[in-house]
């Protein structure tokens, strides 16, 4: 049998009546855009990839050239196909509606271009995160305040993970599915179908250099797997941390473990952004049998205050992410 393209397994979804053209047209166009990315990413210092340009994002993080290069991608890709009334970026202060002659469409994009920045420089896997809202009715400007909706409003989700292979991971809101880029033909080919992430764990990913500023209930339910067989759990963990949120989060869809960025005495609102990190992270993690929560509240619940709010995010196997968000609730 002929192998399913991403095309293919999207049009089966507009028939269905899943998606509409529209939607179509612009997870195809996010993912075209990828594939444009993943290209440089592979020229890494051919082209500067890494290169500090002196330049800081509204987050006062310092831009690399391929943080720059990728926003420029997913925008330019993005801005004339008619599915879209706006664009918000990571690295751009404001969000940016569809400009003239384009006409605008329903769709509002949400783009973390490059995750992972830490890791260009020294060829570790970095990727794309994206999310889709609706334009709410009769917003002909779509300012920031369109796109403050809770996460659960979104109506598609994707990331891909640039690594020994270009892989495409997407939700509609019918299950999570894989792609894989075959890069002689310039396709993407389903290679996972309606993923499923283990309800048990005994890998956790965390970065412990933040150990002395968590929260008491993290510092716990470190402790617990660190503690292993001679602890409460009976059992031995194991960790992994590669400080790229596309890969971590593809492990654990993979075969499952948890995920966490707290909140902690330093970053006091969480270190990862809501709306181009944890939202779109939290939907796919959750259409794959998985949770996510920022310890109290279910991420995709969470109400938007800023564009660019930071969050506590604890995502992964369903029954440790339980086990976290009841000790914070202890
Ligand atoms: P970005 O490169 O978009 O700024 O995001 C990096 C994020 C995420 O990918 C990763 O999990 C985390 O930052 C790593 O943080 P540390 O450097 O503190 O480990
Ligand atoms: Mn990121
Ligand atoms: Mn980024």
């Amino acid at each position: 049998m002929r192998p399913t393209t991403l095309t293919k397994f999207l049009i089966t979804r507009q028939r269905d009546g899943k998606i509409d053209a529209d939607l179509r047209l612009l997870i195809e166009t996010c993912a075209r855009a990828c594939k444009a990315i993943s290209i440089q990413v592979n020229k890494g210092k051919l082209i500067g990839a890494g290169d500090v340009l002196g330049t800081q994002n509204v987050q006062n993080e310092a831009q690399k050239r391929l943080d720059v290069l990728s926003n420029e991608i997913l925008i330019e890709a993005n801005e004339w196909g008619g599915s879209l009334a706006a664009v918000a970026s990571e690295e751009m202060e404001a969000p940016v509606p569809i400009p003239l002659p384009h006409p605008r469409g329903q769709y509002l994009l949400l783009i973390d271009p490059l995750d992972g920045s830490s890791n260009i420089d020294i060829n570790i896997s970095v990727g794309s995160i994206f999310s889709v809202l609706r334009c709410p009715e009769g917003v002909s400007e779509p300012d920031e305040k369109a796109f403050l909706q809770p996460g659960r409003e979104q109506v598609a989700a994707g990331f891909a993970l640039y690594g020994p292979s270009t892989l495409l991971l997407i939700t509609v809101g019918d299950g999570t599915h894989g792609f894989m880029l075959d890069p002689y033909v310039g396709s993407f080919v389903q290679t996972q179908s309606d993923i499923r992430i283990p309800e048990d764990t005994s890998e956790f990913a965390i970065n412990a250099s933040n150990m002395r500023r968590w929260e008491p209930p993290i510092k716990r339910y470190i402790d617990e797997c660190l503690a292993g067989q001679d602890g409460v759990r009976g059992r031995d963990f194991n960790m992994r941390w590669v400080a790229s949120m596309v890969a971590d989060v593809y492990r654990v869809l993979s075969r499952g473990g948890i995920f966490m960025y707290p909140r902690d005495a330093k970053n006091t609102e969480g270190r990862l952004r809501l709306m181009y990190e944890a939202n779109p992270m939290a939907m796919i993690v959750e259409q794959a049998g998985g949770a996510a929560t920022d310890g109290n509240q279910r991420i995709l619940d969470v109400q938007p205050k800023r564009l660019h709010q930071r969050i506590g995010v604890v995502l992964g196997s369903k029954n440790e992410v339980e086990r976290v968000t009841s000790y914070h609730a202890a």
